[in-house]
């Protein structure tokens, strides 16, 4: 007994990042190698097998301490043998950063089932998935960190990103409960939530097969709601003051804390919807979104 204390004493700390080849995930990778510099924390930066190549562009190589591993989160086999591996050789993993994420852009009515599924598969599905593959190391050993990247999304839905809040909805749903039932291992969870982040990661946003049509069809009934709301995120996500570092540092504050909340703020546009969503009557709130619509009035014109 007093071996194995003395054993995980002198272990590092393990971080499992998702999706960190680009991106938030990226940014978290580049300030956990800074963190080495004041710590010791074994890395586990992972992407897909196709974005792998992009670590050694941006300057990451893999070393003693940093690995970089291939893993599709909604691939079970590659989670659970990742998994594996890290219990193995380096005692499981401690802090589990569930970043990988995509944002369907799409009305509900041009969202097919199996566009809905693979959505909440890698937003919601995997990140629960793979929290399940770590709890049981964190709770033999009494502790360990899940940070969930969750989103504004996940707290507000706005029109034609219904698939994406549902998953981030789902997401913040089942982190809630599991911050109560994993408490009494010391195990914590955080949700951080991100507004919009200066970044281009919305010209890279996928359509669903039937929203893409109506994006580019002007005589589709839905057309102005596309063409409003992607002129409208561009410029939020242009003039945003987050940015992927600037959420990535929060996500290290969390990491560093001894019990962190269960919902941080990503951005300061995050803090002013959850106000006023706690704050104002659930009329006046709709009203207000609604009517702050880009051009609304225009929209199911035709
Ligand atoms: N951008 C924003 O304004 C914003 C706002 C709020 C919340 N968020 C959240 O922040 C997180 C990161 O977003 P981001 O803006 O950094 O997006 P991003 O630049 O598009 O990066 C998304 C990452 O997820 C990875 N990914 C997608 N599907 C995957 C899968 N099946 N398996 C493994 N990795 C997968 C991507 O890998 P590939 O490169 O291989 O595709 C990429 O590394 C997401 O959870 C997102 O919902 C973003």
């Amino acid at each position: 007994m007093t071996l194995e204390i003395l054993a995980n004493a002198d272990r590092r700390q393990v971080v499992l990042v998702t999706g960190a080849s680009v991106g938030l995930g990226l940014a978290i990778g580049h300030r956990l190698l800074e963190e080495q510099r004041r710590r010791r924390i074994h890395i586990v930066l992972t992407a897909r097998e196709s974005s792998l190549s992009r670590f050694g562009e941006q300057g990451i190589a893999q070393c003693d301490d940093v690995w970089i591993r291939p893993l599709d989160v909604t691939n079970a086999d590659q989670r659970q043998s990742l998994v594996d591996e890290i219990s193995s050789k380096l005692g499981g993993v401690d802090i589990l950063i569930n970043n990988a994420g995509v944002a369907y852009r799409s009305c509900v009515e041009h969202v097919t089932e199996p566009e809905r599924l693979h959505q909440m598969n890698i937003n919601f599905r995997s990140p629960i998935e793979l929290t399940r593959c770590v709890l049981p190391g964190m709770r033999k050993k009494r502790c360990g960190k899940i940070i969930n990247i969750s989103s504004v999304g996940g707290m507000m839905a706005m029109p034609t990103m219904s698939v994406y809040s549902a998953s981030k909805f789902a997401l913040e749903g089942a982190s809630e409960a599991l911050y109560y039932e994993v408490k009494p291992w010391n195990v914590s969870v955080t949700l951080v939530q991100p507004g919009f982040m200066r970044s281009d990661a919305f010209e890279k946003v996928p359509y669903t097969m039937m929203g893409a049509e109506a994006s580019a069809n002007c005589d589709n009934d839905y057309h102005e709601h596309y063409h409003h709301m992607e002129r409208f995120i561009a410029m939020a996500m242009n003039r945003a003051l987050a940015t992927p570092d600037s959420v990535a540092k929060k996500v290290l504050r969390v990491m560093r804390r001894k019990s962190p909340p269960l919902r941080v703020y990503g951005s300061v546009d995050a803090v002013m919807f959850s106000w006023m969503r706690r704050t104002m009557p659930s009329r006046a709130y709709n009203w207000l979104l609604y009517r702050n619509l880009p051009k609304v009035r225009q929209w199911g014109r035709r």
